[in-house]
């Protein structure tokens, strides 16, 4: 059946959605596997249907039927400029008037890498990819040849994109014995992090690791557990990659490296950095970087690498971060929404624990704090599916599952984040009185 057959044809399946959604609802089911694109779009650990959206702008979102939304989950990470930001926008336009994909080098990839390498200390060299998944499976291999082993450490809730060897254990189709080649060790376990090390270091080519997790809700690192990542990665002659996919150019200008004054062999990039488009970059030092080819034996290449209107629009973006450093500013919005936030829950009888870190930000339903993915998989996400439906009825799109980060960008002002606590306390009270 065709999709206009088919938009012809079908009823609603739900029944309070305007008949165009409903209808486009029904072809994406029908021509998309599970109606999107990317699996947590189909909001199916909320229980609620996709939702279909027509354009963004700023903080808001409009859905297909044209109602707005306050947005929270801001392209999962890549606009901390809001949607449409003039800037980024008139330079996606002027990049395109130049052509689309032009094939070779051009000035924007190399402006592009230097501002990256300017504000990470430990990257001197940058390749770019198509995507952050692109980018940690690259830096992978590369350390594997940089090294000569083949083990890899990773961390449990930490995500690095969907790389085979990356996805060991958390996938079907993958090479059979590939989980052979990954330790798996608890984030923010220092103790298992020793143990681990002290039994497979010496094996070991790297560990990588999302310095905040994001991926299984936001998850800042306990006091040490980066400090003793890296002591033990060089002792053992292992290379420290940081996964900043998510906290490059967002928990500062430097990133996490920053932050927390710490130096990683290798560093992934992606979000921020394309400004709304795809993108992906490692970086790291000359020596090691001039393993890929051209110039060594590993082997990188993309059609859209170094694409030349990511390049513009990821230019256009950290110009404005450079010039007016937003993080103090992304720093108070998302303290006032984890505070309010925390309030609004303890308010309504709700027991919820609120991570947060800069622009960053998880709402858990648990009663203790969340540090591990043990933590997270305890905390109530039927609770959460409640809020999240609650807080959508009022407006408000959170980031559909407790594993994924909320964001604020430049373009959230406080009364835009109060609105959104004073519509999470609504919901946090009718997600009460559904539980009296
Ligand atoms: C920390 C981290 N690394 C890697 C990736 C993969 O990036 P991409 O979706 O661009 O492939 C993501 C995606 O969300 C991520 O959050």
């Amino acid at each position: 059946m065709s999709m206009t057959t088919l938009l012809r044809q079908r009823k609603s399946r739900t029944a309070s959605a305007s008949p165009e959604t409903a209808l486009l609802l029904e072809a994406a089911g029908h021509v998309l596997v599970g109606g999107v694109n990317s699996p947590v779009r189909a909001l199916r650990t909320v229980g609620a249907p996709p939702l279909l959206v027509r354009r963004g702008r700023g903080a808001r979102l409009w859905d297909v039927a044209g109602r707005a939304y306050l947005d929270f989950v801001m392209g999962w990470g890549p606009l901390i400029l809001g949607h449409v930001h003039p800037a980024v926008t008139a330079a996606i336009r002027r990049a395109l008037r130049g052509g689309t994909v032009l094939g070779f080098t051009h000035p924007e990839e190399i402006a592009l890498a230097d501002l990256i390498a300017g504000a990470v200390p430990s990257v001197e060299q940058v390749r770019f990819t198509a995507s952050g998944s692109e980018a940690c499976m690259t830096a992978v291999r590369l350390a594997r040849a940089a090294t000569g082993r083949r083990k890899i450490l990773v961390f449990e809730g930490c995500y690095h994109g969907h790389g085979d060897t990356l996805l060991a254990g958390h996938s079907a189709g993958l090479p059979e014995g590939l989980a052979g080649d990954v330790v798996t060790v608890p984030f923010n376990d220092r103790r298992q992090l020793a143990a681990a090390w002290a039994r497979e270091g010496r094996t070991l080519a790297c560990a990588i690791v999302e310095p905040v997790a994001a991926n299984m809700g936001v998850i800042p690192p306990v006091e040490g557990f980066l400090q003793d990542l890296r002591r033990l990665t060089t002792e053992a002659g292992a290379l420290l990659i940081f996964d900043e996919v998510v906290t490059g150019f967002r928990l500062g200008w430097g990133g996490a490296q920053a932050h927390f004054t710490i130096r990683a062999d290798l560093t992934t990039f992606g979000k921020i950095i394309g400004g709304g488009l795809p993108i992906g970059a490692l970086g790291g030092p000359r020596d090691l970087m001039r393993r890929l080819a051209p110039e060594g034996d590993v082997y990188h290449g993309g059609t859209f690498a170094g694409h030349p209107v990511s390049m513009a629009a990821g230019l256009a973006t950290l110009r404005v971060l450079k010039a007016e450093p937003p993080y103090d500013q992304l720093a108070r919005l998302g303290t006032r929404l984890a505070a309010g936030l925390a309030a609004a829950g303890r308010g309504a009888g709700v027991p919820v624990q609120i991570n947060q870190i800069g622009s960053m930000a998880t709402v858990f339903f648990a009663q203790t704090p969340v540090e591990r993915w043990a933590d997270v998989h305890r905390a109530d996400a039927s609770g959460f599916g409640r809020w999240w439906r609650h807080l959508f009825g009022r407006g408000i799109v959170m980031p559909p599952s407790p594993h994924e980060a909320a964001f604020v960008s430049t373009a959230h002002s406080e009364a835009l984040v109060d609105r959104a606590v004073h519509a999470s306390a609504a919901a946090f009270r009718a997600c009460a009185q559904e539980q009296a």
